[in-house]
């Protein structure tokens, strides 16, 4: 077992020892609701006022969702971290799966107050849907564009087994752009649930096949029963930039970079029988990603890559199981290896690129390779910093 999951599962235990002696305790939803700092899309936050913040929220749910409380205060008097709060409650792909129905449809203002009106299902679904229509539909970044819901396989391969199955997700209902697009994750399951701890998912390897020339993404997130799981967290800054690929291959998702090499630990939350569904940030169509700075890449990167004997098995040449050409094919000319290797680089700030990881760290039980040169992540710096531009 890697370090990184050692250190994820001790922090798992931690979390489940602390869910299991509190399981009803609200969760605190400001962090998630102060996560996106970039300003808010005008046209989206305009018909989230008129629609939902002005004649629902600040109107019947103001009693108890301002800042004081009791409830999380995603009603408060500053519409834009309203806003930004309320998306995260909102699966604009399946309304009906969306945290902020199921909490209206179980009135649990009775609980707090036996008094409150609340809303009804009905009123809520109508500002919702009318909110996405008359504006958060155009917002490039609120591309808190969802999935449908999967069913998680019943019967997962169990860690420390080394395989897992994947799960996959049309992208079809993300609009005319995605026809085609498929989103995939490789799962096992990490932890069964027992009478005092909760189960757990191990998902690696997320990877978008689009028949675009190109697509861009911030992030993933998840939500497990239509409800967002804070903690699934870990895909949230990816920033990579990928090419389309034909889909002529014997799987669709050849050729198609993964978006990380780090994994990704989902709590399970019934004892059997839960669905996923995928929300992408910033998720947008782009022309086809190329190099920016081959002649960097050429001094720099690709001596590494040829003294390391990466293309020994990522040529299609290599024997069964050491292939690595059906997901990477480092051949071709150098502005072709180049542009491969760019699709495995992260352009956020502090996120490993996967290339790195798997590669180079051997994230994912990527074959053994030859440790790089002490300078190379110098070198791999100063070409996804001119990548950047
Ligand atoms: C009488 C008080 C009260 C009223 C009125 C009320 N809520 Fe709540 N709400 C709470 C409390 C307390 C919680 C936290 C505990 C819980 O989830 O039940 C909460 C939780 C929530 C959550 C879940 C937040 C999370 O982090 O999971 C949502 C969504 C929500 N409320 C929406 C609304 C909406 C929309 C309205 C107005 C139509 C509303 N509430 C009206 C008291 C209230
Ligand atoms: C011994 C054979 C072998 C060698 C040598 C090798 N790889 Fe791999 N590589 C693989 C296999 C097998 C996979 C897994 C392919 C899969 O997921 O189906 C893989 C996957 C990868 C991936 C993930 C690609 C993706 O998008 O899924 C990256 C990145 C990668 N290798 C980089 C490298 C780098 C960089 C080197 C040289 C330092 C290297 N590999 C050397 C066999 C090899």
């Amino acid at each position: 077992m890697d370090f990184n999951l050692r250190f994820k599962l001790a922090i798992l235990s931690v979390t489940l020892l602390s869910c299991g002696s509190n399981s009803s305790a609200p969760t605190n939803r400001n962090e998630a609701g102060s996560r996106d700092s970039s300003p808010p899309c005008a046209s989206g936050l305009a018909a989230f006022e008129k629609n939902l913040y002005k004649p629902i929220l600040r109107t019947t749910c103001l009693d108890c969702h301002d800042a004081a409380g009791p409830g999380p205060s995603h009603s408060t008097i500053d519409p834009a971290a309203s806003y930004a709060m309320i998306k995260t409650y909102v699966n604009f792909g399946e309304l009906s799966q969306s945290r902020i129905i199921q909490h209206v449809q179980t009135k649990h203002w009775v609980n707090y107050d036996p008094s409150a009106t609340g809303c009804s299902v009905a009123d809520m679904t109508t500002a919702l849907q009318n909110w996405w229509d008359e504006g958060e539909k155009d917002c490039p970044s609120s591309q808190t564009t969802q999935t449908s819901t999967t069913l998680i396989p019943a019967h997962l391969p169990l860690f420390p087994q080394e395989s897992f199955v994947p799960m996959t997700w049309k992208l079809d209902s993300l609009g005319e752009a995605f026809v085609g697009a498929e989103f995939q994750v490789e799962i096992q399951q990490l932890a069964i649930p027992t009478s005092t701890s909760a189960g757990a998912y191990r998902l690696r390897k997320p990877r978008i096949a689009t028949p675009q020339a190109g697509i861009s993404i911030d992030g993933i997130h998840f939500f497990i029963n239509g409800k967002l799981q804070d903690s699934a967290n870990g895909w949230e800054h990816l920033g990579a930039q990928i090419a389309g690929h034909e889909s002529n291959r014997a799987d669709i998702f050849d050729g198609s970079p993964v978006l990380s090499g780090r994994e990704q630990i989902v709590l399970q939350d019934q004892a059997s029988g839960d669905s996923l569904s995928v929300t992408f940030s910033g998720i947008q169509v782009i022309a086809k990603p190329v190099c920016k700075d081959l002649s960097v890449f050429q001094a720099k990167v690709l001596p590494v890559i040829h003294q390391l004997s990466c293309v020994g098995c990522h040529s299609g040449g290599a024997p069964g199981g050491f292939n690595g050409s059906a997901k990477l094919l480092l051949t071709g000319s150098d502005a072709d290896i180049c542009s491969a290797v760019r699709e495995r680089v992260s352009f956020s700030v502090g996120e490993p690129s996967p290339f790195m990881q798997i590669g180079f760290l051997q994230s994912n039980d990527h074959p053994p390779v030859d440790q790089a040169p002490q300078t190379f992540n110098q070198d791999w710096q100063s070409w996804v910093m001119g990548e950047a531009k």
